[in-house]
């Protein structure tokens, strides 16, 4: 996949690029990266890239012409243009799931107060958002994105840390899970994971996946495909936390 990321403020882009999971990405051509900076297509002699808003306000606004010039200066065949943006659709990991079969993603960081509406009317496919919150900058929004999306794309990720088993793919929170040592100053590690029965280890799995859904994300349930087993399960949650609560 090519991503090309138009942004005022590269060298945020580029420290990410530089490091881990992104790193590796991009090193075996998973993904390749192009960050540009479009302040350098502006035709304004200062080098400006917002102005004011006509009909007044506060604030500076994104200038469609350095956008549309460096847009221009891209490939434009199969090509996606994503804004980011507060007004966006929301991004998830289905959203992830979808934007990783793009050939060609162009993600514009939106900045200031905010962009021509001209860019979002005429220049973009999708405008994204990745919460409700207003960041300073899409800078930020861009690295989600493209995060998200770089570790579903083919041999990214090894099978150890492999998307399937996730939280989202399942559908349902990850199980808590522990590492050396059994017991940490009294924290201790529950005795089923050291019992070595892999059965007992998969039901604890499960039910407390459940159980974490069911306390923090219940929205997650309401389309959840139970099978027998987890309906079960989830019964006993439901049980044992309503005791809890008495
Ligand atoms: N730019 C500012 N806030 C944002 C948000 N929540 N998502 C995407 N882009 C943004």
């Amino acid at each position: 996949m090519r991503v090309d990321i138009l942004t005022l403020f590269p060298e945020i882009i580029h420290a990410y690029l530089k490091e881990s999971i992104m790193k590796r990405a991009i090193g075996i051509g998973a993904i390749e990266v192009n960050v540009i900076n479009f302040r350098e297509y502006t035709t304004n002699k200062h080098g400006r890239v917002d102005d004011y808003p006509y009909g007044g306000g506060p604030g500076l606004l994104l200038m469609i012409q350095p956008i549309y010039d460096a847009l221009n200066a891209l490939p434009d065949k199969n090509r996606k243009v994503i804004l980011t943006s507060p007004a966006g659709t929301p991004f998830t990991q289905k959203v992830a799931q979808r934007l990783k079969d793009e050939e060609h993603l162009v993600i514009i960081c939106g900045h200031y107060e905010g962009v021509d509406h001209r860019v979002t009317e005429y220049l973009v496919d999708e405008e994204i958002s990745i919460g409700d919150y207003v960041l300073t900058g899409g800078e930020l929004a861009a690295l989600v994105i493209l995060d998200a999306v770089t570790r579903l794309l083919p041999n990214v990720l090894n099978k150890e840390e492999s998307h399937q088993t996730d939280s989202f793919s399942m559908r349902l929170l990850e199980y808590p899970q522990y590492t050396r040592p059994r017991d940490f100053k009294g924290m201790k590690v529950p005795d089923v994971l050291l019992s070595g029965d892999h059965g007992k280890i998969a039901r604890y799995r499960k039910k407390e996946a459940l159980r974490r859904t069911y306390l923090k994300r219940p929205d997650l349930l309401e389309n959840y495909p139970f099978t027998e087993e987890e309906l079960a399960l989830l019964q006993e949650v439901i049980k044992e936390e309503s005791k809890d609560e008495k």
